[in-house]
């Protein structure tokens, strides 16, 4: 039996460790969690979600507090349409998050950013340039698409000189989103560098509806590879979505998967993003604690613990500060959602929201949850310390095992 430390993943004449820790907004996939990847010569992902946020945090900048100052007259209203990002502000968030992460950048790895173009931000075109744009302007390695179709998105910033020589990938769930995405971009002459196949078991939104349980990954997986074949096309694919052993990974290399890209099993490590104190509830989670619901703003099903506090909270919008997610026209399914509560209930103190969440302010908290469907096999990743609490693991450790790992083996920590 093959184990993923006998495969490569090549780009040109670089070979990479074929694990890739996959982006987790709102700096879930930290720097730190990322650079650990790279390091050990792998790719690892931070994310742009939220990076005016993320920037405030990690370097004490005012960026969220001055828009907010700028939009504070229109906190009680419930049109959100004027609430604008100003694409300098945004452009120095994302250069000082990318541009730091790979200062600090060892090893034979690589560093990619993930952008999701969900995040319309209220100006869908131009502020997706802009992230793109200033991410590669700061040195990012590599950009994978995400959470969204991205057909217009290589044409944003074909101009930029790091066009060709950056890579630049795209999340799928179905050979058919890669050929329209293929068919859109084919007079850019330049094919993605690697295609991430996403399937139904993944954390984070999904690209499936509610009935995510008729597919499988291995199946999508063997889909977009005979359809690239067919094609002529060599592109690296990339498996996600429910890659919890060294084994599962390396069956996926052995069936033509030139690398995994995982994410849950690196949400209790030291250096994710995530509080301790929801690093054990992640410990903690059985089968029947995790859920898919359709709370997400965006449309897409998204995969969470049930017990997220972001939850049926109403909350009201945090759009002056936040506001990720206005559509070209200013608007979010949870102001919409909110607005219909705060109507029925006139004369209530506090609400409940409980079709749609204020995903913006629950991320930015850690309040929603989110996993892959095999988050309650974390327990059996670790030790439980004295206290009865779950040793939490280092990205190393993680890394290892799913590099060396064979016959559904699971290293525990020493
Ligand atoms: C906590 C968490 C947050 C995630 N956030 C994002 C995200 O912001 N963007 C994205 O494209 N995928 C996101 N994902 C999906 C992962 O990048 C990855 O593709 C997937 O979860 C891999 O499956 P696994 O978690 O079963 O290993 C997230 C996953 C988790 C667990």
């Amino acid at each position: 039996m093959k184990r993923v430390d006998d495969f490569r993943l090549r780009f040109g004449k670089q070979e990479l460790v074929p694990i890739v820790i996959g982006g987790m907004g709102v700096d879930i996939s930290t720097a730190e969690l990322a650079l650990e990847a790279a390091r050990l010569g792998g790719i690892g992902h931070i994310s742009d979600a939220m990076v005016q946020t993320v920037s405030d945090r990690r370097f004490d900048t005012k960026f969220v507090s001055a828009k907010l100052k700028q939009y504070k007259y229109n906190v009680a209203s419930s049109d959100k349409s004027a609430v604008q990002f100003n694409l300098g502000v945004l452009e120095e968030a994302t250069r000082n998050h990318v541009g730091k992460t790979m200062e600090a950048k060892r090893g034979d790895g690589m560093v990619f950013i993930n952008c999701m173009e969900k995040l319309t931000m209220n100006a869908p075109r131009d502020t997706l340039r802009t992230r793109l744009s200033a991410a590669l302007d700061a040195g990012i390695d590599g950009i994978t698409l995400s959470a969204g179709l991205h057909l217009g998105s290589f044409a944003l910033i074909e101009d930029h000189p790091r066009f060709r020589d950056a890579k630049l990938g795209i999340i799928v769930s179905s050979a058919r989103a890669l050929a329209m995405f293929l068919r859109k971009n084919a007079r850019l002459n330049r094919l993605p560098d690697f295609v991430v196949v996403e399937g139904p078991l993944a954390g984070g939104h999904l690209g499936f509806g509610m009935d995510w349980a008729q597919y499988d990954l291995a199946t999508l997986v063997a889909e977009v590879l005979a359809y690239l074949k067919s094609e002529h096309l060599e592109i690296p694919v990339i498996a996600a979505g429910g890659i919890f052993t060294g084994s599962d990974a390396a069956g996926f290399l052995e069936r033509g998967a030139a690398a995994v890209q995982v994410a849950t099993r690196f949400t209790v490590t030291r250096e994710c993003g995530l509080p301790d104190k929801v690093k054990q509830e992640y410990f903690k989670a059985g089968e029947d604690d995790i859920e898919v619901n359709t709370i997400s703003p965006t449309g897409y099903p998204m995969r969470m613990l049930k017990g997220s506090p972001g939850i049926g909270a109403g909350i009201r919008p945090n759009c002056e500060a936040y506001g990720y997610l206005l559509d070209a026209s200013g608007k979010c399914a949870y102001i919409d959602a909110y607005n219909r509560e705060v109507a029925l209930h006139p004369d209530a103190k506090k609400l409940s929201v409980k079709d749609k969440t204020c995903l913006c302010t629950h991320m930015r908290n850690f309040d929603i949850w989110t996993c892959g469907q095999t988050a309650w096999r974390l327990k059996d990743t670790t030790r439980r310390l004295t206290d009865g609490s779950y040793g939490l693991l280092g990205a190393e450790h993680v890394f290892h095992d799913y590099q060396f790992s064979v016959d559904q083996k699971v290293a525990l920590p020493p």
